[in-house]
């Protein structure tokens, strides 16, 4: 289990990809997935820098049917983290899409069991949002937008959190978690070993 990863798909948002960037710094045994609009996204923001900074391997959205999730079936990834997730990829992935590269992760961690955890752009009816060029704007999602979000808190295997405090505290108790059965497991073993 320790030598499992744990994989970070960024979308096309600008809502809190500052912030999702900084979390990312911290953490190893990372590789990062970008969809097409999130390549654009971070050049428009000036973030390439920070993505840099993570030191993490990164995926591009080159192929048409998502190549690097096999990595998925080859028991790579623990945990799957989308952060943050578009409008756009909260609606496909509610439906059950998997015609992009984050939604096909979405998908086949969902079909070899492997946890995700999502922070969906679009948490209340009001929102504060960064644009390019370091301003504040006002987005109002739609009833539509809210919806998808709901529909998708009801996934296996999946927890929507609302807030960076939140995902950083999903990602550390499922780091724990899985260092604690890998422990159990290491101890199974002595006392196997012991009998
Ligand atoms: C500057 C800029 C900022 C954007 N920020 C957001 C955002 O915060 N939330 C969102 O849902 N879409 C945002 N979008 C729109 C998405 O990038 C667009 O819907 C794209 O098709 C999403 O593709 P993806 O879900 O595959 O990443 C933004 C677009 C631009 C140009």
């Amino acid at each position: 289990m320790c030598a499992q990863r744990l994989a970070w798909a960024i979308t096309g948002s600008g809502h809190y990809l500052r912030e999702s960037l900084a979390i990312l710094q911290t953490l190893q045994d990372v590789d990062i997935y970008l969809s097409r609009a999130a390549a654009e996204i971070i050049r428009q923001y000036g973030f390439q820098a920070q993505l840099d900074a993570t030191g993490h391997k990164v995926y591009q959205d080159k192929t048409a049917s998502s190549v690097p999730v096999e990595r998925f079936y080859e028991g790579v990834y623990h945990t799957l983290v989308i952060s943050p997730a578009t409008s756009n990829t909260i609606a496909k992935m509610a439906y059950g899409f998997s015609d992009s590269l984050v939604t096909n992760l979405f998908a086949q961690a969902g079909k070899t069991r492997v946890d995700s955890i999502v922070f969906a752009c679009d948490t209340a009816p009001e929102l504060e949002s960064e644009a390019p060029r370091d301003h504040m704007v006002k987005v109002f999602p739609r009833q539509i937008d809210l919806e998808n979000v709901s529909r998708l808190k009801l996934f296996a295997d999946t927890a929507v959190v609302e807030n960076m405090t939140d995902l950083q505290s999903a990602i550390m108790q499922r780091l724990v978690s899985l260092h604690d059965l890998s422990l159990h497991a290491g101890v199974q073993v002595t006392n196997h070993l012991i009998d």
